[in-house]
């Protein structure tokens, strides 16, 4: 469901990376963006009116067979665009220049020396860093543009026709090391698109209520609530779109963290005062587990049991027409073909993707345009609590997959309390925000060990803290070694049970964040 404000840019999309980056520097900019394939057709941007067209950069060359092209109706529309590195290349070669390949590729940061200072660079000084990345170049303009930037080895660093609004620049304006690259990418939006910045969490909320209402009128809406950030907002702003036609469903499998199912009836019942249902399915997770030592037998045991749950408690509202999902921009985009044809198969959401069909019910996503930090903004802006806008990730199969083997109670308790101490600890810290994900690991194993006068032979925990930024690829956290021994002390002292505390020193590659 899109949030579509008057003023909007759409970014083509010709490699889905780039253009991500692009998408969160305009949105950081106040204007709402939207990727599109680079194949778009132009009668398909039309009535997508935007005030602006960027073509974002990508992996290829503007001569190799099949290169990803636009349609060239695309040049013809009355709208201003911004060509970005390939986005450039490619207009040069389609209207009318000439593009060569250079003998070397050029990569790292250049001296840029602007030559025309009004458009792009009005109000930035005549010298500029920036970063360049690229193979091929422009060597000869296309008719009616000018070179408004150059360095020592590209000439045409950055051209424009200032009639037609059309604009390319070889470099990079969205990457870090263009220090000044969000202003220029600014002057492109508000001096020459003529954007006004009208992209808040206060207009989302609006806009996005508005077509909440529009599209499910007077039906149910179904929300699987895991008590994550995406599921979180989601409610909140289906909520406030409409009330009580809100139908929420938390299921309690006995697999989350200490403390987690209290916190959720306490915000969303108790606070927001919404009719959240809990399904309390402990034992028969527990049930379905038993005995099970292999990771992916547990996921696809935990994955089948929540449907059927969900399912069982969403059948109690057979007048509900739609199912409400948290999915974000990136599940959407990623889902796409690397580049960018038609949307595809769109990543399903917390386990309950196949319920849509099963059910018969439309899917309602109001948070599918949105990066994560604009969800937790969103968040804020509609109140929901610190503690849940800014929680670590948590995996679909909870606990069960940082319970190493056989998942008992009994296991699920002695991680929790373990897992509630290392948390407590990296938050009087002050290094929970610091790091992607922290938690602790119940080892499949017994180690010996001395207390008091006593031998004993006990469980290990391990700890986990990495720091990310998309769960990719991970480092591990160097959390200070005192923190590290205050929550080791606590949780062999506190927690009946342990008597060792280990420290994971393993990056993702070659290990992965979580143990299962
Ligand atoms: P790994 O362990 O693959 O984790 O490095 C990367 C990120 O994905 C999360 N993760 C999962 N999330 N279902 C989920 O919903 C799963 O089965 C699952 N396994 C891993 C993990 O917590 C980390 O954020």
């Amino acid at each position: 469901m899109p949030a579509d404000p008057q003023e909007k840019v759409l970014i083509l999309d010709f490699g889905s990376q780039y253009a991500q980056l692009i998408a969160r520097r305009v949105r950081e900019l106040k204007v709402f963006c939207k990727i599109v394939p680079h194949n778009i057709p132009p009668e398909a941007v039309v009535k997508e009116s935007p005030r602006g067209i960027v073509l974002s950069g990508g992996p290829a060359s503007v001569w190799a067979p099949g290169a990803p092209k636009p349609n060239p109706g695309i040049f013809k529309l009355p709208y201003p665009s911004l060509g970005i590195c390939y986005g450039m290349q490619l207009m040069g070669q389609m209207l009318g220049g000439a593009v060569s390949k250079a003998a070397h590729r050029e990569f790292g940061k250049a001296e840029l020396t602007v030559v025309e200072a009004d458009s792009l660079f009005d109000r930035l000084p005549d010298k500029l860093t920036c970063w360049m990345s690229h193979g091929d170049y422009v060597t000869q303009l296309p008719p009616g543009f000018r070179v408004i930037a150059r360095t020592a080895n590209t000439s045409i660093a950055a051209m424009g026709d200032l009639a037609t609004k059309r604009f390319g620049l070889q470099f990079h304006p969205e990457v870090v090391h263009t220090p000044r690259g969000t202003e220029i990418l600014k002057n492109f939006l508000y001096k020459v698109c003529g954007c006004e910045g009208r992209w808040t969490p206060g207009s989302f909320i609006d806009s996005a209520c508005g077509q909440i209402r529009e599209t499910v009128k007077g039906d149910q809406v179904i929300l699987g609530l895991s008590g994550g950030v995406d599921s979180s907002v989601a409610a909140l702003l289906l909520f406030k779109a409409i009330g009580p036609q809100l139908i929420p469903i938390f299921v309690d499998t006995g697999l989350l963290r200490k403390g987690e199912r209290e916190q959720v009836v306490k915000t969303f019942r108790d606070s927001f005062r919404m009719g959240l249902t809990v399904v309390n399915a402990r034992d028969r997770f527990l049930k379905r587990l038993k005995g099970v030592t292999d990771p992916e037998e547990k996921r696809r045991r935990i994955g089948r049991l929540f449907v059927s749950c969900f399912e069982e408690e969403a059948r109690k509202h057979p007048k509900a027409r739609f199912l409400a999902q948290g999915t974000l921009y990136p599940d959407v985009i990623e889902s796409r073909s690397a580049l960018g044809g038609p949307s595809a198969t769109i990543k399903t959401h917390h386990n309950v993707g196949g319920l849509p069909k099963r059910m018969n019910l439309k899917l309602v996503e109001p948070l599918r345009f949105l990066f994560k930090d604009e969800v937790r903004r969103i968040g804020k802006s509609l109140g929901l609590p610190e503690e849940i806008l800014m929680r670590h990730p948590f995996p679909g199969p909870g606990l069960a997959v940082r319970i190493l083997g056989e998942v008992t109670l009994e296991r699920v308790k002695l991680l929790q309390e373990a897992d509630q101490r290392f948390i407590e600890e990296l938050k009087a810290g002050g290094w929970y925000r610091k790091v992607w994900q922290a938690f602790a690991v119940l080892l499949p194993l017994k180690t010996v060990g001395v207390m008091g006068d006593e031998r004993t032979y006990e469980h290990v925990i391990a700890l986990r803290a990495v720091v990310s930024l998309d769960g990719m690829t991970a480092d591990w956290a160097r959390l200070p070694a005192e923190l590290v021994e205050r929550t080791a002390n606590r949780v062999v002292n506190e927690v009946r049970g342990i008597n060792r505390v280990v420290y994971d020193v393993t990056s993702k590659p070659p290990g992965t964040i979580e143990w299962e």
